[in-house]
């Protein structure tokens, strides 16, 4: 388990490299879980572990989008991708998604793709998203989880070594995370590479 100092310095040598890595081939979910958030216009919407900005393009000009993410490389990069876009409903703040310095129910919408597995206490920051999301808002999480498919699993154990080194938990399962935090998914949907991703919608208690 990677401590926040590795991750931020993990995620400072990633940054300049990230979006070659992480841009085309995680594309397709991407527009399915901004498209899952059902944004309706003047909702606030939170990013968590917002990254590099790729999403930023994709979310409708008519809400207020705030990213967070603990690595000031990764924000940098998110800056000028809201520079270039010209996107004057996006803000973006350094904070640790296990500890949100939002008070409860600011947003309708919560979101964190390619994060959940990435971060140092899934359980702390599902809580966290759950608790600055409004009652009934819609919390959307796409990312990979442990698959039970043996083919997908032998997939899984040739890249958790690299996995591994850049903090991603391959020991991740989906169910057993929600209820947890006492989340039930509303939709469930495979996508990317091998339908290999889950995208899940829960809607807030
Ligand atoms: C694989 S990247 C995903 C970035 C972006 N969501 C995307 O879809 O491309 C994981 C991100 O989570 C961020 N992260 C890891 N731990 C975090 C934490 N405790 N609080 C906030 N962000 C965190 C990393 O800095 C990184 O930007």
């Amino acid at each position: 388990m990677m401590d926040h100092e590795t991750i931020k310095r993990a995620y400072a040598i990633l940054s300049p490299v990230y979006d070659f890595l992480f841009d085309k081939v995680f594309y397709p979910g991407r527009v399915a879980a901004i498209n899952l958030l059902e944004i309706q216009p003047g909702d606030r919407v939170l990013e968590v572990g917002v990254g590099t900005g790729l999403n930023l393009p994709l979310y409708p000009r008519d809400c207020d989008v705030t990213g967070v993410d603990i690595s000031e490389g990764m924000l940098r990069k998110a800056d000028e991708r809201v520079r270039t876009y010209g996107m004057t409903n996006a803000k973006l703040m350094v904070m640790d998604a296990s500890k949100l310095e939002f008070p409860d129910n600011s947003f309708d919408r919560v979101i964190a793709t390619y994060v959940i597995s990435a971060v140092p206490d899934p359980v702390k920051t599902l809580l966290e998203m759950r608790r600055v999301c409004k009652p009934s808002g819609h919390l959307v999480i796409l990312n990979h989880f442990k698959s039970d498919n043996p083919i997908i699993g032998m997939f899984e154990k040739l890249l958790a070594p690299v996995c591994t080194k850049i903090g991603f938990d391959t020991e991740l399962k989906l169910m057993p995370l929600l209820e947890r935090v006492a989340l039930a998914p509303e939709q469930l949907h495979r996508v990317n590479l091998m339908n290999g991703w889950r995208l899940v919608r829960c809607i807030n208690p």
